[in-house]
């Protein structure tokens, strides 16, 4: 049998551990700023929850199978389902805004590529209850806020930002017909991705003048909002979108984040729920695909639970960012440290030396000791492989007159120090285990 996770899987060895857990503080952290609470739901959920609404691509990508008791179950490809559904069944009693975040594992059958596994957890921020704007700016600056506490600032990260409404309103405004709509945004979402040519035609399938087509997908690569005020002038619902934009652009500027911001018609998003404003956040270089994505989804509550409560929310996966931060040098390495090694100075001294490792712990401390017995110079290489900070030397002098000998492996020094000394600091030592080295 092979010793490597599936494909597509990964195994998270101490290190890579200890990345994934810095990433999630920050997540929390700033959810924490932002009076986001946590919850979860459960990894296993009925086929038909995604099925219903989430869009053919992540239907087609989908870990489904029959349960035991001859029930259609799936993995969790995405939160949003599921948070819609919780939301929905205590939807009177919930404090609204509701305003939540998770950070589920998820599962998609993908093809495996640079930034694409077929697990990944995703911080999941959603606010419920709230049709105003201001709760569209409230949501991209945690987002930004998230790249901000991870060191990337605007010139490395771009929030590429649209509005499902505006584009229906333009569709409509440049004469296609209603039922053409879905075909157009299913073009314009794959607008970096096909020749022009290829785009048109597949509109034209459906129905829209080839000059129609040509003529949106003008508009949209532009994404010139002073030029579609132009143009669409007499237009109440392009208009209307436009200043809904107004508003949003200045609420993220009192947000302090309108740096990162580009309007950018091009975004759609993939998943079929979304009904108003949507983004996407990249690297500035264009490197690596979306680190995340969201936006408002209006009617989902209503799809799911029969509740009509405005949503949104975004996903930001930790697979691209992980890419992304190590490549600008922002991802901290290495393994938890630890605050003590305690040496025994022989077979003599072990008792006492797993004692006094116990009153460490019970201090607060992390704190190794070797399980058999060991030569001091290779305690010493033990304790620098295990990230020690210091060094406690236990020898005669402990039993005597209960004090160690100290050595700070960073600095080197070397100390006689009373017991009373040792409790102390581990009582008040600056860092703790899990803080990075
Ligand atoms: P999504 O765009 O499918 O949205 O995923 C959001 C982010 O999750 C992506 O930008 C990417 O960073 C990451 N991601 C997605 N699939 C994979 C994968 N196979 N491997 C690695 N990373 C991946 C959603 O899932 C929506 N439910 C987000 C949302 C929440 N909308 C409203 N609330």
């Amino acid at each position: 049998m092979s010793t490597g996770a599936l494909p597509g899987f990964r195994d998270f060895y101490p290190e890579q551990f200890a990345q994934r857990a810095w990433l999630f503080e920050r997540w929390r952290e700033v959810a924490r700023r932002f009076g986001l609470v946590e919850y979860d739901g459960p990894p296993l959920e009925p086929l038909e929850l995604y099925t219903r609404k989430s869009g053919d691509e992540i239907v087609g990508q989908l870990y489904n199978f029959e349960d035991k008791g001859g029930r259609q179950v799936s993995l969790r490809p995405e939160m949003t389902p599921t948070v819609a559904r919780m939301v929905a069944a205590r939807a009177n009693a919930l404090r609204k805004p509701v305003r939540w975040f998770s950070i589920p594992q998820l599962f998609r059958y993908e093809r495996q590529q640079k930034g694409r596994l077929r697990e990944h957890f995703q911080l999941n921020v959603d606010l419920f209850g709230e049709g105003d704007v201001a709760a569209d700016a409230e949501l991209l600056a945690v987002a930004c806020e998230i790249m901000r506490s991870c060191g990337l600032g605007p010139d490395d990260v771009v929030a590429r930002v649209s509005d499902r409404r505006l584009l229906t309103a333009l569709v409509r405004g440049a004469g296609i017909p209603e039922e053409a709509i879905g075909a157009v945004f299913a073009a314009v979402d794959k607008i970096e991705r096909e020749p022009t040519e290829a785009l048109v035609k597949k509109m034209t399938e459906v129905g829209v003048s080839a000059t129609a087509a040509g003529h949106v997908l003008e508009l949209v690569k532009g994404s010139d909002f002073d030029a579609l005020r132009t143009e669409f002038a007499g237009h109440g619902e392009v208009t209307s979108a436009l200043e809904r934009f107004d508003t949003y652009r200045a609420l993220l500027d009192a947000h302090g984040v309108r740096e990162y911001l580009r309007l950018d018609l091009t975004i759609v998003r993939g998943l079929a729920y979304y009904t108003g404003i949507v983004f996407e956040l990249f690297d500035a270089r264009g490197e690596f695909r979306a680190v995340c994505g969201g936006g408002r989804y209006d009617n989902l509550l209503q799809a799911l639970g029969g509740v009509d409560m405005p949503a949104l929310g975004f996903g930001m996966g930790d697979v691209v960012l992980g890419e992304l931060l190590k490549a600008r040098g922002k991802m901290p390495g290495g393994a938890p440290a630890l605050d003590y090694w305690i040496a025994p100075l022989d077979g003599t001294h072990r008792m006492a030396a797993t004692a006094l490792a116990a009153r460490l712990r019970a201090e607060g401390a992390s704190v190794e000791y070797p399980l058999k017995e060991q030569a001091l110079g290779k305690q010493f290489k033990a304790a620098h492989g295990a990230g020690a900070r210091a060094v406690v030397i236990v020898g005669d002098r402990y039993r005597e007159a209960q004090e160690v000998e100290v050595k700070d492996l960073a600095t080197g020094g070397q100390e006689v120090r009373p017991l009373s000394w040792l409790l102390d600091h581990a009582r008040t030592r600056p860092t703790g285990a899990n803080d990075r080295p």
